[in-house]
Protein backbone atom coordinates (compact mmCIF):
# COMPACT_ATOMS: atom_id res chain seq x y z
CA UNK A 1 0.00 0.00 0.00
CA UNK A 2 2.64 2.43 1.09
CA UNK A 3 4.65 1.46 -2.36
CA UNK A 4 1.38 2.71 -4.14
CA UNK A 5 1.47 5.35 -2.49
CA UNK A 6 4.51 6.44 -3.40
CA UNK A 7 4.55 5.16 -6.91
CA UNK A 8 1.14 7.64 -7.13
CA UNK A 9 3.43 10.69 -5.72
CA UNK A 10 6.14 9.95 -8.46
CA UNK A 11 4.19 9.83 -11.36
CA UNK A 12 1.90 13.13 -9.82
CA UNK A 13 5.19 14.68 -9.36
CA UNK A 14 5.92 13.69 -12.83
CA UNK A 15 2.92 15.10 -14.42
CA UNK A 16 3.54 18.03 -12.62
CA UNK A 17 7.31 18.97 -13.73
CA UNK A 18 6.22 17.80 -17.88
CA UNK A 19 3.82 20.01 -17.80
CA UNK A 20 5.60 23.10 -16.18
CA UNK A 21 8.02 22.17 -18.90
CA UNK A 22 5.73 22.46 -21.26
CA UNK A 23 4.93 25.83 -19.98
CA UNK A 24 8.95 26.35 -20.27
CA UNK A 25 8.47 25.58 -24.12
CA UNK A 26 5.52 28.05 -24.69
CA UNK A 27 7.79 31.08 -22.94
CA UNK A 28 10.13 30.13 -25.77
CA UNK A 29 7.75 29.54 -28.88
CA UNK A 30 6.37 32.78 -27.78
CA UNK A 31 10.05 34.34 -28.79
CA UNK A 32 9.47 32.94 -32.37
CA UNK A 33 6.54 35.41 -32.90
CA UNK A 34 6.88 38.12 -34.93
CA UNK A 35 4.45 40.86 -33.79
CA UNK A 36 3.19 42.75 -36.79
CA UNK A 37 1.07 46.08 -36.03
CA UNK A 38 -1.89 47.24 -38.04
CA UNK A 39 -5.34 49.44 -38.30
CA UNK A 40 -7.47 46.96 -40.42
CA UNK A 41 -9.86 49.26 -42.66
CA UNK A 42 -7.73 49.81 -45.33
CA UNK A 43 -8.86 47.08 -48.11
CA UNK A 44 -7.84 45.37 -50.12
CA UNK A 45 -4.02 46.09 -47.35
CA UNK A 46 -5.63 44.76 -44.16
CA UNK A 47 -8.99 44.42 -43.18
CA UNK A 48 -11.49 41.71 -41.71
CA UNK A 49 -14.12 40.53 -43.83
CA UNK A 50 -17.38 40.49 -42.29
CA UNK A 51 -18.11 38.41 -39.49
CA UNK A 52 -14.39 37.35 -39.39
CA UNK A 53 -11.74 37.84 -36.72
CA UNK A 54 -9.08 37.18 -39.28
CA UNK A 55 -6.65 40.06 -41.46
CA UNK A 56 -6.71 39.43 -44.73
CA UNK A 57 -4.97 41.38 -47.48
CA UNK A 58 -2.40 42.18 -49.40
CA UNK A 59 -0.35 43.25 -46.57
CA UNK A 60 -1.38 40.80 -44.15
CA UNK A 61 0.05 37.74 -46.44
CA UNK A 62 2.94 40.06 -47.21
CA UNK A 63 3.85 40.37 -43.74
CA UNK A 64 2.77 36.70 -42.90
CA UNK A 65 5.42 35.60 -46.12
CA UNK A 66 8.20 37.69 -44.87
CA UNK A 67 7.56 36.47 -40.91
CA UNK A 68 8.12 33.46 -42.39
CA UNK A 69 10.90 33.80 -44.93
CA UNK A 70 12.79 35.12 -41.47
CA UNK A 71 12.15 32.09 -40.03
CA UNK A 72 9.78 33.15 -37.43
CA UNK A 73 6.97 30.27 -36.46
CA UNK A 74 3.82 32.73 -35.80
CA UNK A 75 3.18 35.93 -37.19
CA UNK A 76 0.81 37.50 -34.43
CA UNK A 77 -1.19 40.65 -36.22
CA UNK A 78 -1.87 43.31 -33.57
CA UNK A 79 -4.86 45.58 -34.68
CA UNK A 80 -4.67 49.32 -33.33
CA UNK A 81 -5.66 52.90 -34.50
CA UNK A 82 -3.53 54.13 -37.35
CA UNK A 83 -1.81 57.04 -34.69
CA UNK A 84 -0.91 54.05 -32.57
CA UNK A 85 1.37 52.31 -34.64
CA UNK A 86 4.25 54.35 -34.29
CA UNK A 87 4.24 54.93 -30.70
CA UNK A 88 3.82 50.82 -30.52
CA UNK A 89 6.69 50.16 -32.65
CA UNK A 90 8.96 52.27 -30.35
CA UNK A 91 7.66 51.16 -27.09
CA UNK A 92 8.55 47.62 -28.47
CA UNK A 93 4.68 46.73 -28.12
CA UNK A 94 5.03 45.35 -32.32
CA UNK A 95 7.92 44.59 -34.18
CA UNK A 96 7.06 45.56 -37.84
CA UNK A 97 4.15 48.24 -39.04
CA UNK A 98 2.08 46.93 -42.03
CA UNK A 99 -0.62 49.14 -42.69
CA UNK A 100 -0.03 51.00 -46.24
CA UNK A 101 2.59 53.39 -44.89
CA UNK A 102 3.72 55.70 -47.11
CA UNK A 103 7.24 56.39 -46.49
CA UNK A 104 7.41 60.08 -45.85
CA UNK A 105 10.22 62.01 -44.69
CA UNK A 106 8.66 63.01 -41.33
CA UNK A 107 7.73 59.73 -40.58
CA UNK A 108 11.76 58.53 -41.34
CA UNK A 109 12.55 60.74 -38.31
CA UNK A 110 10.57 58.28 -36.07
CA UNK A 111 10.97 55.00 -37.69
CA UNK A 112 12.99 52.56 -39.96
CA UNK A 113 11.32 52.26 -43.32
CA UNK A 114 12.04 49.24 -45.50
CA UNK A 115 12.43 49.39 -48.64
CA UNK A 116 9.12 50.17 -50.65
CA UNK A 117 6.78 47.61 -51.66
CA UNK A 118 4.17 49.15 -53.54
CA UNK A 119 2.77 52.43 -55.26
CA UNK A 120 0.16 54.55 -54.22
CA UNK A 121 -1.17 57.91 -54.00
CA UNK A 122 -4.11 60.31 -52.74
CA UNK A 123 -7.35 60.89 -54.51
CA UNK A 124 -10.70 62.60 -53.88
CA UNK A 125 -13.79 60.79 -53.38
CA UNK A 126 -17.14 62.94 -53.21
CA UNK A 127 -20.85 62.06 -53.44
CA UNK A 128 -21.98 60.53 -57.17
CA UNK A 129 -24.52 63.89 -57.17
CA UNK A 130 -21.93 66.57 -56.51
CA UNK A 131 -20.80 68.93 -59.66
CA UNK A 132 -18.55 71.48 -58.28
CA UNK A 133 -15.81 69.53 -56.85
CA UNK A 134 -13.37 68.47 -59.29
CA UNK A 135 -9.85 69.26 -57.82
CA UNK A 136 -8.02 69.97 -54.21
CA UNK A 137 -8.85 73.55 -55.11
CA UNK A 138 -12.19 72.96 -55.40
CA UNK A 139 -12.18 71.75 -51.56
CA UNK A 140 -11.47 75.46 -50.15
CA UNK A 141 -13.80 76.36 -47.45
CA UNK A 142 -15.12 72.46 -47.63
CA UNK A 143 -15.85 69.71 -45.14
CA UNK A 144 -13.61 66.99 -45.82
CA UNK A 145 -12.99 63.39 -43.78
CA UNK A 146 -9.91 61.25 -43.60
CA UNK A 147 -8.33 59.01 -41.55
CA UNK A 148 -6.07 60.42 -38.33
CA UNK A 149 -2.70 60.93 -38.70
CA UNK A 150 -2.41 59.85 -42.43
CA UNK A 151 -1.19 61.74 -45.41
CA UNK A 152 -4.58 61.81 -46.68
CA UNK A 153 -5.70 63.87 -43.73
CA UNK A 154 -1.93 66.15 -43.48
CA UNK A 155 -3.65 66.67 -47.48
CA UNK A 156 -7.10 67.58 -46.21
CA UNK A 157 -6.06 70.11 -43.64
CA UNK A 158 -3.39 71.55 -46.11
CA UNK A 159 -6.23 72.99 -47.88
CA UNK A 160 -7.38 76.28 -47.53
CA UNK A 161 -10.64 77.44 -45.17
CA UNK A 162 -11.46 73.41 -44.94
CA UNK A 163 -12.90 71.91 -41.91
CA UNK A 164 -11.58 68.61 -41.81
CA UNK A 165 -12.66 66.00 -39.70
CA UNK A 166 -10.58 62.59 -38.88
CA UNK A 167 -11.95 59.70 -38.07
CA UNK A 168 -10.09 56.78 -36.45
CA UNK A 169 -11.02 54.51 -38.86
CA UNK A 170 -11.69 54.78 -42.75
CA UNK A 171 -15.16 52.73 -42.85
CA UNK A 172 -16.08 56.16 -40.26
CA UNK A 173 -14.95 58.72 -42.82
CA UNK A 174 -16.42 56.94 -45.58
CA UNK A 175 -19.87 57.29 -44.00
CA UNK A 176 -19.50 60.47 -43.05
CA UNK A 177 -19.99 60.88 -46.61
CA UNK A 178 -22.57 58.98 -47.51
CA UNK A 179 -24.28 60.81 -44.83
CA UNK A 180 -23.45 63.92 -46.65
CA UNK A 181 -21.48 65.22 -43.28
CA UNK A 182 -18.66 65.87 -45.40
CA UNK A 183 -18.71 67.03 -48.93
CA UNK A 184 -15.25 64.48 -49.46
CA UNK A 185 -12.86 62.19 -48.59
CA UNK A 186 -9.32 61.98 -49.29
CA UNK A 187 -8.27 58.56 -48.95
CA UNK A 188 -5.50 56.30 -50.91
CA UNK A 189 -6.52 55.69 -54.41
CA UNK A 190 -6.05 51.78 -54.34
CA UNK A 191 -8.41 52.05 -51.34
CA UNK A 192 -10.95 54.99 -52.78
CA UNK A 193 -10.98 52.24 -56.06
CA UNK A 194 -11.65 49.08 -53.55
CA UNK A 195 -14.22 50.48 -51.84
CA UNK A 196 -16.29 51.76 -55.16
CA UNK A 197 -15.63 48.19 -56.83
CA UNK A 198 -17.77 46.79 -53.35
CA UNK A 199 -20.43 48.33 -53.92
CA UNK A 200 -19.61 52.66 -52.83
CA UNK A 201 -20.03 53.40 -56.39
CA UNK A 202 -23.67 52.80 -55.56
CA UNK A 203 -23.45 56.63 -53.84
CA UNK A 204 -20.01 57.72 -55.01
CA UNK A 205 -17.38 58.55 -57.18
CA UNK A 206 -13.48 60.10 -57.35
CA UNK A 207 -12.67 63.34 -59.06
CA UNK A 208 -9.32 64.46 -60.49
CA UNK A 209 -6.43 62.55 -60.74
CA UNK A 210 -3.89 60.73 -58.60
CA UNK A 211 -1.74 62.86 -56.65
CA UNK A 212 1.84 62.59 -56.16
CA UNK A 213 3.00 59.01 -55.87
CA UNK A 214 3.68 57.62 -52.34
CA UNK A 215 5.72 54.42 -51.58
CA UNK A 216 4.68 51.92 -49.24
CA UNK A 217 7.23 50.82 -46.80
CA UNK A 218 7.06 48.40 -43.86
CA UNK A 219 7.82 50.63 -40.52
CA UNK A 220 10.59 49.21 -37.85
CA UNK A 221 11.55 50.38 -34.28
CA UNK A 222 13.68 53.36 -35.20
CA UNK A 223 16.97 52.49 -35.01
CA UNK A 224 16.61 48.73 -35.38
CA UNK A 225 19.21 48.05 -38.54
CA UNK A 226 19.53 43.99 -37.74
CA UNK A 227 15.75 43.32 -38.24
CA UNK A 228 15.15 46.19 -41.24
CA UNK A 229 17.93 44.25 -43.52
CA UNK A 230 16.46 41.36 -42.28
CA UNK A 231 12.99 42.24 -43.32
CA UNK A 232 14.53 44.15 -47.07
CA UNK A 233 16.03 40.41 -47.06
CA UNK A 234 12.78 38.65 -46.88
CA UNK A 235 11.75 40.94 -49.22
CA UNK A 236 13.87 40.58 -52.00
CA UNK A 237 13.12 37.20 -51.80
CA UNK A 238 9.75 36.97 -52.28
CA UNK A 239 10.15 39.19 -55.37
CA UNK A 240 13.20 36.68 -56.70
CA UNK A 241 11.08 33.66 -55.87
CA UNK A 242 7.95 34.87 -57.18
CA UNK A 243 5.68 34.68 -53.64
CA UNK A 244 5.56 38.69 -54.35
CA UNK A 245 4.24 38.88 -57.30
CA UNK A 246 1.67 36.32 -56.70
CA UNK A 247 0.43 38.10 -53.99
CA UNK A 248 0.09 40.86 -56.14
CA UNK A 249 -1.67 39.07 -58.47
CA UNK A 250 -4.36 37.52 -55.51
CA UNK A 251 -4.87 41.21 -54.25
CA UNK A 252 -4.64 43.89 -57.32
CA UNK A 253 -5.85 41.17 -60.15
CA UNK A 254 -2.81 42.82 -62.56
CA UNK A 255 0.87 42.12 -62.66
CA UNK A 256 3.32 43.43 -60.34
CA UNK A 257 4.86 47.18 -62.05
N1 LIG B 1 -0.86 55.67 -46.96
C1 LIG B 1 -1.51 56.51 -46.02
C2 LIG B 1 -0.52 56.97 -44.96
O1 LIG B 1 0.51 56.47 -44.82
C3 LIG B 1 -2.71 55.87 -45.36
C4 LIG B 1 -2.43 54.59 -44.64
C5 LIG B 1 -3.61 54.09 -43.85
N2 LIG B 1 -3.44 52.74 -43.48
C6 LIG B 1 -4.30 52.00 -42.74
N3 LIG B 1 -3.99 50.79 -42.50
N4 LIG B 1 -5.40 52.53 -42.27
O2 LIG B 1 -0.78 57.84 -44.23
Amino acid sequence: MKKLLILMMTVIAAVAMLAAGCGGGDKKESAKVFRVGTEPTFAPFEFQEEGSKEYAGFDMDLARAIGKQMGYEKVEIVNMGFDALVPALNAGNVDMVAAGMSITEERQKSVNFSDPYYTSGLIIMVNKDNDTIKSLKDLEGKRIAAQIGTTGDNKARSVANAVVTSFNTNTEAAMELTNKGVDAVINDSPVVGYYLAQGGNKTAKTVGDVMEAEKYGLAMKKGNDQLTADVNKALAELKKNGEYDKLYQKWFGEVSK
